[in-house]
């Protein structure tokens, strides 16, 4: 815990203004010099702040110099920093290495400890290409989106923090763009481009609007454009909504509120009696970030089967009858399974899928101590949670089990490798060879589900095709 400094010291008469000690005691970490910036922390706060510093052995310079390699601000925006730094840098002999610049949450964490604190940029690394690559996603721009994402993935992947640029040599995804971002949140403790987009009313409104229920980036990106800002402003225009996104509005609140790991064990138990009572034998199996070990998640994604092929049909509204009955469900959107030609809609997109689902919200009975969003309830509160349930035969349930595990990222990444390094083409129904499937004309249409899986023959009633890319039996994933 950081330590609590008073706001505002009365400068006692005679003693000047952000003055040291007359006799310091000796500095005991040299490669640490503080400055600390009097705008907005004021003259006599420096001084205090000053004197504890010395006081416990740093090294405090009054006056701004090359020595400095710690500047310390208080309720500064990155902008205002980065002006800040430009301006002195101007004047600054060549060759000068810029000092870190930061936040005085780091200056009263060193003083808890006594010893400066590591300066922990990893985060704000891994936040702020994060940003980039959602406001990438908001203006359709695909490719800029997954060069953010394979950058932060590959600092996320690093077993240590990112502490220097010299560091990112060698590194893959790295392009100009994003090492430019990595250097600014390095140097001065954030990026002036993140935090002017984080600011934006662009993004804030499309992040708030495609957290609704039933809106993705084309509706958020429409409705900005028609003026609309926040969710009162949908509210007023109810002629613009659809019933999914009517009931997503209605239960905003719970469903922006993250889904918790117990919570999400209760529904499974919710769900598992439900399937057991509609189909005997049948499993229910937690996907999603849950499943990636996630302690908290936006849903909670289940996949439903039955070890006998076929024996999974007509399962889901049997579950849902149950569920209903039971005054579980406040809102469901049923899916029939459609499979088509899955050569051709698969490769489009790299989430999409052809099974039997449903897009549900649950009332989640809460028990009577649970808080919800820093709120107490009372005895037979309830909170609304999004749930998906997808239904897949046994024969592809190794396939959709990977596929619906995520995340969105990955999934793209290890379909995009199966299809560039192995020619093998990946999704949720199957691994299947492109070039045999077409060069052969081997019907797709062939035993259960007409799709010719790589897997052990034990998941698949047909034929295995031998292929190049992959030893048949050999793990699908
Ligand atoms: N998925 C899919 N087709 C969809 C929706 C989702 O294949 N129409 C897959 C995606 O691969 C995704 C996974 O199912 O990674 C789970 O989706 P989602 O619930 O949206 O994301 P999570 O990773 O579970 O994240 P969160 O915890 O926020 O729910
Ligand atoms: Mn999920
Ligand atoms: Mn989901």
């Amino acid at each position: 815990m950081a330590q609590v400094l008073p706001k505002r010291r009365r400068v006692r008469p005679g003693t000047p203004s952000g003055a040291a000690p007359s006799v310091p005691p000796p500095a005991r970490f040299p490669g640490v010099a503080i400055y600390l910036v009097e705008s907005r922390m004021g003259r006599s706060r420096r001084a205090f702040l000053t004197r504890l510093a010395l006081s416990k052995g740093f090294s405090v310079l009054d006056a701004y110099s090359p020595e400095v390699t710690h500047v310390v601000m208080e309720q500064t925006s990155a902008a205002e920093a980065i002006a800040w730094q430009e301006h002195k840098a101007a004047s600054a002999p060549p060759g000068w290495t810029y000092p870190a610049l930061l936040d005085v949450s780091w200056f009263t964490e060193s003083m808890a400890v006594g010893r400066p604190v590591p300066v922990e940029h990893r985060h704000h690394l891994e936040e702020a290409l994060e940003t980039l690559a959602e406001a990438a996603g908001f203006e359709g721009s695909e490719g800029r989106l997954l060069s953010f994402c394979r950058a932060a993935s590959v600092l996320k992947a690093l077993p240590s923090p990112i502490t220097a640029l010299s560091q990112l040599q060698g590194l893959p995804h790295f392009g100009a763009h994003s090492s430019r971002v990595v250097q600014e949140v390095l140097e001065y403790g954030a990026c002036e481009e993140v935090e002017r987009v984080r600011c934006s009313e662009r993004y804030q409104t499309m992040k708030l609007f495609t957290q609704i229920f039933g809106v993705g980036v084309k509706t958020a990106d429409q409705w900005y454009r028609e003026g609309l800002r926040t969710l009162d402003d949908l509210r007023k225009q109810p002629q613009k909504l659809t019933q999914q996104q009517k009931i997503g509005l209605q239960h905003h609140q719970d469903l922006a509120t993250p889904v918790q790991q117990e919570e999400a064990q209760a529904l499974q138990q919710l769900v598992e009696a439900a399937v057991q009572q509609a189909l005997p034998g049948a499993t229910v199996t937690l996907t999603g970030g849950f499943r990636r070990g996630k302690l908290q998640g936006h849903d909670v994604d289940f996949l439903l089967t039955h070890p006998q092929e076929g024996q999974e049909a007509g399962l889901l509204p049997r579950v849902m009858h149950h569920l209903q009955n039971q005054g579980l469900i406040l809102y469901h959107l049923y899916q029939h399974s459609h499979f088509g030609d899955p050569t051709r809609k698969v490769r489009q997109s790299h989430t999409m899928d052809f099974f039997e689902r449903n897009f549900c919200i649950f009332r989640l009975p809460l028990p009577p101590e649970a808080a919800v969003g820093g709120f107490q309830r009372h005895c037979g509160a309830w909170k609304a949670v999004r749930v998906d349930l997808v239904v897949t035969p046994i024969s592809q349930f190794p396939f959709a089990l990977l596929g619906w595990t995520g995340s969105k990222h990955f999934e793209r990444e290890l379909r995009c490798f199966s299809r560039r390094e192995k020619g093998l083409c990946l999704s949720s129904h199957a691994l299947f060879d492109l070039k045999q499937v077409c060069c052969q004309g081997l019907a797709l249409g062939r035993g259960n589900t007409g799709i010719w899986v790589l897997g052990p023959p034990s998941l698949n009633g047909t034929s295995i095709p031998k292929t190049s890319g992959a030893k048949s039996g050999s793990n699908p994933v």
